[in-house]
């Protein structure tokens, strides 16, 4: 056979992978508001940089007549490609193949591109659309998630892994994104549970539907198993350039360094945003834009756990993790989704090379029956940890109220931060003027003639001794009390000063964080 005639076959036979599951599967794939698997690797990845492996493995499945059956790519194609122009591997579940499920070499496919992803180490990217372990491929299928499930693991902390669920994410096929730094879900179009709506109902007998259960908002407001919510599949990809474009490859590198920006002073300006009365709440979110590059903040999680803020910005081109209590929800609070949200966000920060800056002002932890019994002591532990154990440069600035346990937990000395910035509108003390003076004043409180009158002069009293950054600066706790204008310099100095920051922890196999 001549080159040309050879060509030719290999050009049919890429055509006809191409079709993936056949006309009508593409129709309903489409009729169901979805792109194509293909469709979302070429929309995702810079143009023409995507190259395609394994196109051509055929399935292994035996039994039920799947001999006889024809499953393109064997339901997922994979890839290497590049975003930004820093390479990626990437694979995407085609759902219009058997559902997407996956078999004993759709497993292997998605786990070859990950060995290429760890060996090259560069960021890997899944598109999860799929209707689980193939069933009629039995443990081979079961095979298949636990051989992803310890890569993921392996590869955590090494390289950046990505989840983007847009279609069905069912049973222990879950555990693969759990595992991931990152969980991106489309409206209308994600789903991901452990059991269905139908075992719900035979078992327990509450019915629900699958969007109730397990759709995009759920997963990013209510159990924040998804850390970015898009209205469509084009917004959900853009959201990934960008994340991508504030972490490093890989851990042995440092995200790219960008042009240096000033902040957009004249929206965000910290005299206007900051309230002068220390009860008024403001959003935390137009302080971090007052003080970052050209105010621009990508923030993480942010439909989940809103009483605190985490996410990526630049300073003088270098990317930063910050950490803030968010005084517009529960007055900025720690609780058991905030403590885990940041401790995540820390340790993400910490094995990726991300500088920490931490932003406070929170009245304390959240206090209720329903927080102890939910484990507030065990959660609140993994913020301790996470930020005791992080070694990137860690700075601390506190704005105003820094209350108790949430003083310690939000990066004090004491957990080691390199440096800490306190506003002259900072209150650090064991708890506010008022619970206080309640407690360390009751007996004068109720002796007095004028109770209400002894109440107020003695919070007064209290708020000037201790409501203050002083007490905290004279034992060097607070190492500069500044200008909230100052703010920016004293980051840029500090931030400078840390680039080559070491500090070595105690030799062990790891820590026994109280996950
Ligand atoms: C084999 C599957 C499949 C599966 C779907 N298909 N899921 N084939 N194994 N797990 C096939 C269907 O037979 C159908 O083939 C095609 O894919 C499209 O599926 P539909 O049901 O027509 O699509 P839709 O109506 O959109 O429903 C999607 C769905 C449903 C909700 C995902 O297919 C479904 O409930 N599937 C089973 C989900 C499940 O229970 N999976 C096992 C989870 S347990 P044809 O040929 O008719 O087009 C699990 C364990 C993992 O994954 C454990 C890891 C530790």
């Amino acid at each position: 056979m001549s080159l040309r005639a050879k060509t030719n076959e290999l050009k049919r036979r890429m055509n006809e992978a191409f079709q993936g599951g056949g006309e009508q599967a593409l129709e309903k794939q489409k009729a169901s508001g979805k792109m194509t698997a293909r469709e979302r690797i070429l929309a995702l990845l810079d143009p023409n940089s995507f190259q395609e492996y394994d196109l051509f493995v055929k399935h292994a499945g035996q039994d039920f007549d799947m001999d006889k059956k024809y499953l393109p790519g064997d339901g997922v194609i994979t890839g290497t490609g590049s975003i930004n122009a820093w390479p990626v591997c990437i694979f995407a579940q085609d759902f219009t193949v058997a559902g997407g499920s996956l078999g004993y070499m759709h497993a292997k496919k998605i786990t070859k591109i990950m060995d290429h992803a760890m060996k090259m180490k560069v960021p890997l990217i899944g598109i999860n659309d799929s209707g689980g372990a193939r069933i009629q491929e039995g443990v081979n299928s079961l095979a298949g998630y636990g051989e992803i499930f310890y890569r993921n693991t392996q590869a955590s902390g090494v390289i950046p892994q990505i989840s983007v669920i847009l279609g069905p994410c069912a049973g222990g096929a879950v555990y693969s994104p759990a595992l991931t730094d990152f969980v991106f879900v489309v409206d209308k179009i994600s789903k991901m549970f452990i059991t269905g709506p139908e075992v719900i109902k035979t078992v327990l007998g509450e019915e629900i539907s699958m969007e109730d259960l397990g759709g995009a908002k759920v997963h990013a407001e209510i159990t924040g198993n998804a850390h970015f919510f898009a209205e469509s599949e084009e917004e959900c990809f853009e959201q990934i350039k960008r994340l991508v474009s504030f972490i490093p490859w890989n851990n042995d590198k440092k995200a790219e360094i960008f042009p240096k920006k000033a902040p957009k002073s004249r929206h965000y300006k910290i005299e206007s945003i900051f309230p002068t009365n220390p009860m008024t709440p403001y959003d935390v979110r137009d302080v971090i834009k007052a003080l970052v590059d050209d105010s621009d903040f990508f923030e993480i999680h942010q439909h989940w756990a809103a009483n605190i803020v985490v996410g990526f910005a630049r300073i003088d081109g270098q990317t930063i993790g910050f950490v803030a209590n968010q005084p517009m929800v529960l007055a900025g609070v720690l609780d058991v989704d905030s403590s885990d949200k940041a401790a995540r966000f820390i340790r993400y920060c910490d094995a990726f090379n991300i500088p920490l800056v931490t932003l406070v002002d929170l009245p304390g932890y959240l206090p209720g029956i329903d927080q102890e019994h939910a484990g507030v002591i065990r959660h609140g532990a993994k913020m301790l940890y996470a930020y005791s154990e992080a070694t990137v440069p860690k700075l601390t600035v506190i704005l105003r109220k820094a209350y108790g346990g949430g003083y310690i937990a939000m990066c004090s000395h004491h957990l080691r931060a390199d440096f800490v910035f306190a506003w002259p509108t900072a209150e650090i003390a064991v708890m506010g003027p008022e619970g206080a003076a309640n407690i360390i004043f009751r007996t004068e409180i109720k002796a007095s003639d004028n109770p209400d009158e002894t109440r107020k002069r003695l919070i007064e009293e209290y708020r000037q001794k201790f409501a203050n950054p002083y007490v905290a600066a004279a034992y060097g706790y607070v190492d500069a009390v500044i200008e909230p204008s100052e703010t920016r310099n004293f980051l840029v100095h500090s931030l400078a000063l840390a680039q080559n920051k070491t500090e070595i922890a105690p030799k062990k196999k790891h820590g026994v964080p109280p996950f």
